[in-house]
């Protein structure tokens, strides 16, 4: 069998949050069990080519679009994953992707022409592939920047060499749709009726590829079960797009994600200070004494509870609970480090309240991965109080490393973390069940053998990657049977 992944992130080589994490692990191990990968990312400007190793300019194409005609460079790497070898093709347009962000600019706003950019993308990894002698029995899609694939395929290449190509669209995060305006059909070189009142491609008046991709994808996924019955059944957790997915309810599963354990694991990390594991987990203290002095923490009084906070600043990840009850949090006599990038207006509070709470409250507002792994190793606790959660990875890798997630009851988190066995979730979403959780967690940490108990069972838990695989196997073969 063969298989295409394309997608907009692809750790290491260009990050933002879960997304890449997955695309930085499941190609691999998918072609470890003998089917032939390739993945096409965007080649963005800030993905540094010679760090990587990657052969530059190995081919180029000419696309129009609107009237007006595109270069496609093609540059390429072989990347080894576990004996086995896979190809990355990044695709690159000047225009397009020849700027420092990912989907935003120096002030975390996106760009405005995101929509372009990954229609652009899409359509000439489908002319690339069309026209090489590498016709896929599935192209893999994921989240809204590449969910017109589905759509090229069943309306502008039913006739040709590829109509035989299946596709499976997984969403990563159904809140964000890439919704735009009508005037921008002229680039999308797709049937006119396609974009009429209750058709595939309109939605209140606007376009909405992440609709249209779950109607036309062979079949859709989501990062967790729960998720998967979240977003079928509830109006908000879906963004809106519950009846769609209700529509295709036989073709929408749930696969969790797994997590790259040869990357996350206290006993060979690179990146921290001292290596632990289950065996001798002693070394967890160095590594928070480490993170107290590089977050100019006194060491005076260690066994202070160490509360972490790695993630994207943006609505979905609670953020406004914690600004909120800010005041709350510290007076439990707790210090707090947060270690994250987004919405300007969330850094500019949290900014404040860093000057505020100084001695209790630690922010570094960049994107900064060895700095996550300290964080992770060195706190206690992580918090993670998302609205919404279709998966999350931070609390599983906090999981491996001893580190005890408090964490609202959903999506993803509500499927890896068991209340007081291996961390603490709280029902409501409100800023007084998140205090009452973190009471009970520190009720917890006061007690050592307790906690001693919450970090084998966490440490002990297994999310490798193995599990989610099969399922993704058993799927590709059952879409692939369907031709
Ligand atoms: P999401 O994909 O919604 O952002 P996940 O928990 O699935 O949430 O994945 C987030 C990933 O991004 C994790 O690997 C996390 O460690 C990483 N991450 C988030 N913010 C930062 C940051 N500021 N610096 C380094 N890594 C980060
Ligand atoms: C998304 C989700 C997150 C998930 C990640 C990888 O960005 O917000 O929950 O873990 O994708 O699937």
């Amino acid at each position: 069998m063969k298989i295409i992944y394309i997608a907009s992130e692809m750790d290491p080589y260009c990050k933002v949050g879960g997304l890449g994490d997955v695309m930085g692990t499941l190609p691999g191990k998918i072609s470890k069990r003998g089917i032939e990968v390739k993945v096409i990312i965007p080649a963005y400007g800030k993905i540094d080519f010679d760090q990587f190793g990657v052969e530059k300019n190995i081919d180029n194409f000419f696309m129009d679009m609107a009237n007006k005609k595109y270069e496609i460079r093609i540059h390429k790497l072989i990347r080894q994953a576990d004996n086995n070898k896979y190809e990355i093709l990044f695709l690159g347009n000047m225009e397009f992707f020849r700027r420092e962000g990912i989907y935003t600019n120096e002030t975390c706003d996106p760009y405005p022409d995101n929509f372009l950019r990954f229609l652009f993308f899409q359509r000439a990894a489908l002319k690339y592939i069309t026209d090489s002698n590498f016709q896929p029995d599935i192209i893999h899609c994921h989240d809204n920047q590449t969910a017109l694939i589905p759509v090229y395929l069943k309306y502008n290449y039913n006739n040709r060499d590829i109509q035989n190509t299946k596709t499976v669209l997984t969403l990563h995060n159904i809140g964000y749709q890439s919704i735009t305006e009508f005037h921008y059909k002229k680039y999308m070189d797709l049937p006119e009726k396609l974009f009429y009142p209750c058709q595939l491609l309109e939605w209140y008046g606007q376009i909405n590829p992440l609709k249209a991709g779950i109607l036309k994808a062979d079949k859709v996924t989501t990062v967790s079960q729960g998720h998967a019955k979240e977003i079928s059944n509830d109006e908000r957790l879906s963004a809106g797009l519950m009846p769609v997915i209700k529509s295709r309810e036989d073709e929408v599963v749930g696969i969790l994600n797994g997590i790259d354990y040869d990357q996350w694991d206290p006993e060979k990390d690179e990146y921290i200070n001292t290596n632990y594991s289950l065996a001798d987990f002693d070394g967890k203290r160095e590594n928070k004494k480490s993170l107290l002095e590089e977050t100019d923490f006194s060491t005076d009084n260690i066994k202070i509870p160490l509360i972490g906070i790695v993630s994207r600043l943006v609505e979905q990840k609670g953020i406004e609970l914690i600004i909120n009850k800010m005041e709350d949090i510290l007076s439990h006599n707790v210090r707090l480090i947060i270690l994250g990038n987004g919405t300007e207006l969330f850094q500019i509070k949290l900014n404040k309240l860093a000057h505020q709470y100084s001695s209790h409250l630690y922010i570094d507002f960049s994107y900064n991965s060895p700095f996550s792994h300290r964080i992770i190793a060195g706190s206690d606790i992580l918090l993670m109080p998302s609205r919404y959660e279709p998966c999350g990875i931070t609390q599983m890798i906090a999981m491996k490393y001893g580190t005890i997630p408090i964490a609202h009851k959903t999506g993803g988190l509500a499927d890896t973390i068991k209340h007081r066995k291996t961390g603490f979730l709280f029902q409501k979403y409100s800023g007084e069940a998140m205090i009452n959780a973190i009471e009970q967690a520190l009720e917890f940490y006061r007690q050592p053998s307790k906690w001693e108990n919450l970090m084998i069972n966490s440490m002990n838990s297994d999310f490798s990657w193995d599990r989610s695989v099969e399922e993704y196997l058993e799927l590709y073969s059952q879409v692939a049977d369907n031709r």
